[in-house]
C-alpha cells in the first residue's frame, strides 16, 4: 500500500484567524466593566501566543469588523463543585446503571464484558437537547436529531444571569478541579488516580457580545471539557457533548442578546469508575468565542491533501466547506494563497502558489463546497528529524461577497509523503523511518491535566532527547496544540479516538454512550486533525472487547475505518489488539496491523505455565504470512515497570521477567527495581522487545507504553496514585530505562549510562550487579581503578552486563567503545552524607504571560557535588518576585502530598518545583530550597516581558 499525503492544520482548534490586538485599550471596548481584569488576560494570552500563532493579518480598516474573530475567553470564570440543592437528577445526560464493588486493580488485559442495559423510558433526562449538537458529524441526514420543545432547566439558578456567584472559586481555564486533591488514600481508586474526579461541576462566566456583532454568529468553541458538558446561554440550554476527550462547538447565535448581558453556564458530570487512568475533571482545555459573518468557513471546514510529491513540486489540492447561515443563498467567491511559515507559525516568505477564486452559490441555511489545486515548486517538505526538517506551509482562504471579505481562514500544513511498505515499514519522503515512538497519557503530572502548552513542550522535548520520533495518543484525542507542537517539532503521531465500544471495560466508562456517539466523536476527531502533517494513522480503538467477539467485532471495526476512510482517504486506520490473532475477523478489518504485546508474546514463558489469562507465542511471523499486503507495527511493547532510582536484589539471569517480591518487586514498600528487566505479566522488558523488532525487520516499529508516567493505572501496586511503567518519572525525571532506550535510538550519539547508583553500606562484599545502557559495542569496567573486564554486546543484546560484581564503595567507571575506538564514559560514586540543595532551572528565562513555567530541579548533594541517591530529606520551597510555586513533585508513585504543596520529600535525591509567571510583571523570581540540616539551593528565573 502506498499513500502520498500532504496534510495541514486547520486554523480553527489553535489559532487566532484574526489579527492579534494590538491596543489594550480598543480591546476594553469589548468587555463589560467587570470583565477588565479578564481583557488583561485575553490581551496578553493573545500576545504569548504571538510567536506560535501569529500569522499573516488580514488589513481592516478603524471600526471594521474583521470578518471572523477568535477570542480566548480562559479567563474569568466562577466555579463551584455540586448542583444546586433539589435540582441534580433533572440535569443529568442520561440514567446511569447503578454500580458497586468495583475491583479497581483488575489487569489491563481482562477480557471486556458486554455493557450494562440501562431503561430510560420515562426517565426526564438531558440527552434529547445535548444529542443534536452532534449533528453536523453524522453523515446521514435522516439520523440527525431534532431538539425537543422546551427549556430543561431554565429554572435552575445555576443558570440564571441574576444568580450571584461571587461566592464560587475565580478559576481561569484550563482548568483541572482535581488536581490539587487531596489524594483518596484508602480504598479502590489507584486506577483513576486517587483524585477527587468524580462528581458535578458548574462553570459561570459573562461575555460581552457588543451591539455591533448583532446579525454575526457567535459560537461556543470548547478543546475539551471533562464530561458530559451542558452548556446554558441566558437560561436557555444550547447543547453540549458528552465525551471528555472531544473538541466541540455549540452555536450561541439564538440565544445571544448584542450589546446585552450573557450569562454562560456550564455543567460538567464525571462519573466514578469511568476510566482506566486518571482523566481529570473540568474545562481542562482552552475555550473560545468565535464570531463569524453568516456566511463563513465551517467548523474544521477546510482539508489539504497533496496528490503528488517530488523534490520538484508537489500538487496541493484544498476543499473549502462554506456554512451559509442566513435564510437567502449566497453566491460567494473562494480564493487561497499558500505561504511558507517558520518553526514558529509565522509566514516567512512571500505566496508560493495561488488557488485562483471560485464561485460557490451556497444554499440558505445550507453548506457548499469548493475544491481547488495548485502547484508548489522545489517544496520544502515536512519530516521528522533527524533525517529531515518539519517544514510547514498555510494556506490562506478568502471567502468575498459581492466584493465584501466575508472570512478569512487560515490552514497550516506540510507537504510529505508517506508509504506503508508491509516488507519494510514506514518511508517518509523516500526515507525508511522506524517508529521509535511512545504512548501518551493525557496528563501533564503535578498539573494534572489541565492543559499547559510550556509543560506539554516539555514531555516533548525530552523525548526527542531520547531519540523518540513518534506518538500514539492513548487512548483518545489530545489538546490541539500538542499536535501543533507535534507538527513543529517533528513527530509522527497516531492519533487514536476510544478504549472501548460497546463492551465495557469500566462500569461507566464510554461503552454507555458508544452507540450514540461514536459516529460524532469519530468525525469530530477526523476533521479536526487530518490536516497536521504529524498524523500518519489514525486508531478507532484499544484492545477493544469486541476482538473477542468475532464477525460482529468486526463488523463494528468495519463501520469505524469506513468513517476513517469517507473523512480522511489519505491515512490508514487501525486498531491496537492484544488478544485477535491472524486468523480471526478483527485484523482483516484494518488497514495496518497494531499490535500490543503480541509481537514479543504475552505470558510465553514457562513461568506463566497453567495460569490463566491471554498466552501467546510471538505473533509477528503470523500476521506477516496472513497479510502480506498489511504493514505491522506495535503500538504498545514493554510496560516494563520501574521505581526511579530503586534497585532491588537479587537481579534476575533473565532478559525479561514479571514483577514480583523478591524479583524485581517490593510489594510491601510498593517499589520495583529499576534495571529495566521487569515488566507487567502480559509485557516484556525492552530487551525482549527490542530483539522481537530485531528478528522481524519488517515490522515498522514500536511504541513503548510508556514515555512518562502518568496518574492512575498504578499497576502492580494499586494502593499508589500513578504509574510505574514511564521511562521518565511522573516529575520528568528520567529512569535508568530512558537510557537504554536513547542508546538504540541514537546510535550516533556517543552514550553510556551506569546502573545502579554506588552507595551501599549495607550491601559491601555482595553481589551488586552492574549494567551499562550504551550506543556503544562494547566497554570495560572500573572499580576503583581496577578493570572488572571487558563485556561486547552479543546478538540480539543491548545492554552490557557485570552480574558478578561485589560492592565495595568508591568510583565506578565504564568506558564503551564503538568500532574499537573509545567512543562515552559514564561513573557513579559512592556519595556521603546529605549536604546541601542545588537547585536548576530547565529555563532561566520565561514570558510573563501567567502562563509559561519554569521546571526547577532540586537536588540533594553531598559536600563534593554528588547526588544522595537515596536522600528523602523533608524540603520547603519558596519564591520571591514575580512568579508563583504552581506545584510541586518528587515523581514517587506512593506519595500522596498534594501536588500545590511547597512542602515535599526528595525522593531519591530529586525534587521538582514548578514556576509561573504573573501575567503583566516581568523581573527577576527568587526560587529557594530549604531542608534542615541542608545547604539552601536558590536559583534565579527571570520573567521577561512578553513582546508587545
Ligand atoms: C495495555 C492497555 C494500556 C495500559 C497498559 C498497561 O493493555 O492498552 O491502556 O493499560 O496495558 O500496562
Amino acid at each position: 500500500m502506498a499513500i502520498a499525503l500532504v496534510h495541514g492544520q486547520c486554523a480553527d482548534p489553535a489559532d487566532p484567524t484574526e489579527p492579534i490586538p494590538q491596543d489594550p485599550i480598543a480591546m476594553t471596548s469589548r468587555f463589560s466593566p467587570d470583565c477588565r481584569v479578564l481583557v488583561f488576560r485575553r490581551v496578553v494570552l493573545a500576545l504569548c501566543w504571538l510567536p506560535v500563532w501569529a500569522l499573516a493579518s488580514p488589513a481592516r480598516g478603524p471600526g471594521e469588523a474583521a470578518p471572523r474573530e477568535r477570542i480566548s475567553i480562559d479567563g474569568g470564570w466562577r466555579f463551584h463543585l455540586g448542583d444546586a440543592p433539589g435540582s441534580d437528577w433533572r440535569l443529568s445526560y442520561d440514567v446511569r446503571p447503578k454500580v458497586s464493588g468495583v475491583d479497581d486493580a483488575k489487569a489491563a488485559d481482562t477480557e471486556p464484558t458486554a455493557g450494562v442495559a440501562v431503561s430510560d423510558a420515562g426517565a426526564r433526562v438531558l440527552k434529547a437537547w445535548i444529542l443534536p449538537t452532534g449533528n453536523a458529524f453524522i453523515a446521514d441526514p435522516a439520523k440527525r436529531y431534532a431538539r425537543p420543545a422546551g427549556d430543561p432547566g431554565a429554572r435552575v439558578p445555576y443558570v440564571q444571569a441574576g444568580f450571584d456567584d461571587r461566592s464560587w472559586q475565580r478559576v481561569d481555564l484550563p482548568h483541572d478541579w482535581a488536581i490539587a486533591g487531596p489524594f483518596i488514600e484508602k480504598g479502590p481508586g489507584g486506577g483513576m488516580g486517587r483524585l477527587p474526579t468524580a462528581g458535578i461541576g458548574w462553570y459561570r462566566r459573562k461575555l460581552d457580545i457588543p451591539r455591533a456583532d448583532a446579525g454575526r454568529r457567535i459560537f461556543l468553541d470548547v478543546d475539551g471539557a471533562m464530561s458530559y458538558a451542558e452548556v446554558w446561554l441566558n437560561g436557555h440550554l444550547v447543547g453540549g457533548w458528552p465525551y471528555g476527550y472531544a473538541s466541540w462547538r455549540v452555536d450561541l447565535t439564538p440565544y445571544v442578546v448584542p450589546g446585552g448581558v450573557n450569562q454562560l453556564a456550564i455543567r460538567l458530570d464525571n462519573p466514578p469508575d469511568s476510566s482506566r487512568w486518571y482523566p481529570g475533571a473540568g474545562l481542562y482545555r482552552n475555550v473560545w468565542l468565535v464570531v463569524t459573518d453568516p456566511v463563513h468557513v465551517a467548523h474544521w471546514g477546510t482539508t489539504v491533501t497533496t496528490p503528488e510529491v517530488s523534490p520538484q513540486r508537489a500538487s496541493v489540492a484544498l476543499r473549502v466547506a462554506i456554512d451559509n447561515d442566513s435564510s437567502a443563498p449566497a453566491e460567494v467567491s473562494v480564493a487561497s494563497s499558500v505561504y511558507p511559515i517558520d518553526g514558529h507559525g509565522v509566514i516567512d516568505g512571500q505566496a508560493v502558489a495561488h488557488l485562483a477564486p471560485a464561485s460557490l452559490n451556497v444554499p440558505a441555511h445550507g453548506q457548499a463546497s469548493v475544491e481547488g489545486n495548485t502547484v508548489v515548486s522545489h517544496p520544502r517538505l515536512w519530516g521528522p528529524p533527524p533525517g529531515q526538517k518539519p517544514n510547514r506551509y498555510v494556506a490562506v482562504t478568502t471567502v468575498s461577497r459581492d466584493g465584501r471579505v466575508v472570512d478569512r481562514y487560515q490552514t497550516r500544513f506540510g507537504i510529505r509523503a508517506i508509504r506503508f511498505d508491509p516488507n519494510r515499514g514506514l518511508f517518509v519522503n523516500g526515507e525508511h523511518v522506524p517508529i521509535r515512538g511512545v504512548n501518551r497519557h493525557d496528563d501533564l503530572g503535578a498539573l494534572g491535566t489541565a492543559f499547559n502548552l510550556r509543560a506539554a513542550q516539555r514531555q516533548l522535548e525530552e523525548l526527542q532527547a531520547m531519540g523518540c520520533n513518534a506518538l500514539r495518543m492513548s487512548h483518545n484525542p489530545p489538546a490541539p496544540e500538542l499536535l501543533e507542537l507535534a507538527d513543529r517539532m517533528g513527530f509522527l503521531v497516531m492519533d487514536e479516538i476510544f478504549d472501548c465500544w460497546y463492551r465495557q471495560k469500566n462500569p461507566l466508562d464510554f461503552h454507555l454512550i458508544f452507540r450514540d456517539w461514536h459516529e460524532q466523536d469519530l468525525r469530530a476527531m477526523l476533521r479536526r486533525d487530518r490536516n497536521h502533517p504529524s498524523v500518519f494513522l489514525w486508531s478507532v480503538g484499544n484492545e477493544v472487547g469486541e476482538q473477542y467477539t468475532g464477525e460482529a467485532g468486526a463488523a463494528v471495526a468495519r463501520e469505524l475505518c469506513d468513517i476513517v476512510h469517507q473523512e480522511d482517504p489519505t491515512r490508514p486506520a487501525t486498531a491496537s489488539m492484544n488478544y485477535a490473532k491472524s486468523n480471526m475477523p478483527f485484523p482483516a478489518a484494518l488497514d495496518v496491523i497494531s499490535l500490543n504485546y503480541q509481537g514479543e508474546g504475552i505470558r510465553d514463558t514457562p513461568f506463566f505455565a497453567g495460569t490463566k489469562a491471554i498466552h501467546t507465542l510471538p505473533q509477528y511471523g503470523a500476521f506477516h504470512a496472513k497479510f502480506p499486503d498489511k504493514m505491522i507495527l506495535s503500538s504498545e511493547t514493554a510496560s516494563a515497570f520501574s521505581t526511579r532510582g530503586v534497585y532491588l536484589f537479587p537481579v534476575t539471569d533473565q532478559i525479561s521477567a514479571p514483577v514480583r517480591d523478591g524479583s524485581g518487586g517490593d510489594s510491601a514498600h510498593q517499589l520495583v527495581s529499576a534495571y529495566g528487566l521487569y515488566a507487567v505479566d502480559f509485557g516484556s522488558s525492552p530487551d525482549k522487545v527490542f530483539r522481537a523488532l530485531d528478528q522481524h525487520p519488517y515490522v515498522a516499529g514500536e511504541f513503548v507504553w510508556t514515555g512518562w508516567d502518568y496518574l492512575g493505572e498504578p499497576t502492580p501496586y494499586y494502593s499508589a496514585r500513578s504509574s510505574y511503567c514511564g521511562l521518565i518519572d511522573l516529575a520528568g525525571f528520567p529512569k535508568d530505562s530512558y537510557f537504554l532506550y536513547q542508546a538504540r535510538w541514537r546510535p550516533d550519539l556517543p552514550m553510556a549510562h551506569i546502573l545502579p547508583s554506588w552507595t551501599w553500606p549495607d550491601r559491601v562484599g555482595k553481589i551488586t550487579p552492574v549494567h551499562v545502557f550504551t550506543s556503544g559495542d562494547s566497554g570495560e569496567l572500573f572499580l576503583n581503578g581496577r578493570s572488572l573486564g571487558r563485556r561486547v554486546k552479543g546478538p540480539f543484546q543491548y545492554r552490557l552486563r557485570w552480574d558478578e560484581v561485589r560492592y565495595e564503595p568508591g568510583v565506578l567507571k565504564v568506558v564503551t567503545y564503538k568500532a574499537g575506538r573509545v567512543w562515552a564514559t559514564d561513573e557513579v560514586r559512592t556519595a556521603g552524607a546529605a549536604a546541601k540543595l542545588v537547585v536548576s532551572p530547565d529555563r532561566t528565562v520565561i514570558r510573563d504571560d501567567g502562563r509559561d513555567l519554569s521546571f526547577v530541579t532540586v537536588r540533594v548533594e553531598d559536600a563534593r557535588g554528588t547526588l544522595v541517591p537515596d536522600a528523602d530529606n523533608p524540603l520547603e520551597f519558596s519564591v520571591t518576585g514575580p512568579g508563583e510555586i504552581v506545584a510541586t513533585d518528587n515523581g514517587d508513585p506512593r506519595s500522596f502530598v498534594p501536588f500545590p504543596s511547597h512542602q515535599r520529600p526528595a525522593f531519591n535525591g530529586l525534587c521538582l518545583v514548578i514556576v509561573r509567571s504573573i501575567p503583566g510583571h516581568p523581573g527577576p523570581i527568587v526560587v529557594r530550597a530549604s531542608g534542615a540540616g541542608l545547604q539552601d539551593g536558590t536559583a534565579t528565573v527571570s520573567a521577561e516581558a512578553s513582546a508587545r
